[in-house]
């Protein structure tokens, strides 16, 4: 089990797929058949992480606990934290100090989703980096919509830029971090930007300067995506359904996960897997028991 604590932002400024209601949080939307935020989560709990807190905005916060209770039904402790205002990713540190009692962190964005074979691995390889921090880079081809990170000839991360004009890299900064416990800190010392906000890629930089920041890239075997257009929201739940019907295997489930790790037993899968029954999932998890 990991002794970093992990937080999920998932607050913001309202979702851009449709603007006039903020009816339903954007992260709650399904992808294929499950919600959003449930993938992020996945994430860290895949990195063995116990202890996490989902930050929202305070009209949101019903709405999540009620998709996510308290993690006890996944044997991991789920806390809820406000952000009044979106301003900055970076902020999230600030928010979460008390949370994180001096401890490092994994946060992940609630609309990034990942997946592939190495993922284990490289979520183990940078829980296991204690100082400074680790990022991944991933090759899109339209930087221009991310934080980009320009590397040296031997994979060295130079520097990292918010939504440059013209991007010099195709490698964009994914929306999960794992920083060492001088991230809030550091966050305390940034000054907003432009456009209001304390800028994740400004926090990153702190650590590149101190030359404790690996941007890691991940290979072509990896999937990120996107959710930030009714387009790539689609073609995350065609994706997502693709996979699980091609293998007959489940992606972003928390309940396997949990049971997988041993944070849950037999019979706490059984309620998970009857509160489901109507659907396929609930067989799903059943069969994870023969
Ligand atoms: O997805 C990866 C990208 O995420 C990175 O490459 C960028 O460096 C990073 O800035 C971010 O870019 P986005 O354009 O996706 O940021 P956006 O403002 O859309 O926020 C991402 C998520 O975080 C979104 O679900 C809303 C949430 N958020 C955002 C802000 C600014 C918050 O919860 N609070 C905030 O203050």
């Amino acid at each position: 089990m990991s002794e970093r604590k992990g937080i999920i932002l998932a607050g913001g400024r309202g979702t851009r797929l449709f603007p006039i209601t903020t009816a339903v949080s954007k992260q709650l939307l399904p992808v294929y058949d499950k919600p959003m935020i449930y993938f992020p989560l996945s994430v860290l709990m895949l990195a063995g992480i116990r202890e996490i807190c989902v930050i929202t905005t305070a009209q949101d916060q019903e709405q999540f606990f009620r998709t996510l209770g308290d993690g006890k039904d996944w044997g991991i402790s789920l806390s809820y934290i406000t952000q009044p205002n979106p301003e900055g990713l970076a902020q999230a540190y600030i928010l979460a100090e008390e949370f994180l009692q001096g401890n490092s962190s994994a946060m992940i964005l609630g609309d990034n989703l990942f997946f592939g074979h190495h993922l284990p691995t490289l979520l183990a390889e940078a829980d296991e980096q204690k100082e400074g921090g680790t990022v991944f880079g991933y090759r899109v081809v339209d930087p221009e919509r991310y934080g980009v990170v320009d590397f040296d000839d031997q994979d060295r991360a130079l520097k990292i830029t918010e939504k440059p004009r013209h991007p010099t890299s195709k490698y964009a900064v994914t929306g999960l971090y794992f920083l060492d416990n001088t991230a809030s800190a550091r966050a305390r010392n940034l000054t907003p930007s432009n456009r209001g906000e304390l800028e994740i890629a400004d926090l990153l930089h702190s650590y590149l300067d101190d030359a404790v920041l690996l941007v890691k890239k991940m290979g072509r075997g990896m999937a990120w995506l996107d959710t930030g257009t009714h387009a790539s929201l689609l073609d995350a739940g065609n994706f997502v359904r693709t996979l699980e019907e091609r293998q007959g295997l489940q992606i972003g489930s928390p309940e396997e996960i949990a049971f997988r790790q041993g944070w849950i037993d037999a019979d706490q899968l059984r309620v998970r897997a009857k509160l489901f029954e109507k659907i396929q999932y609930g067989q799903y998890l059943l069969n994870l028991l023969v």
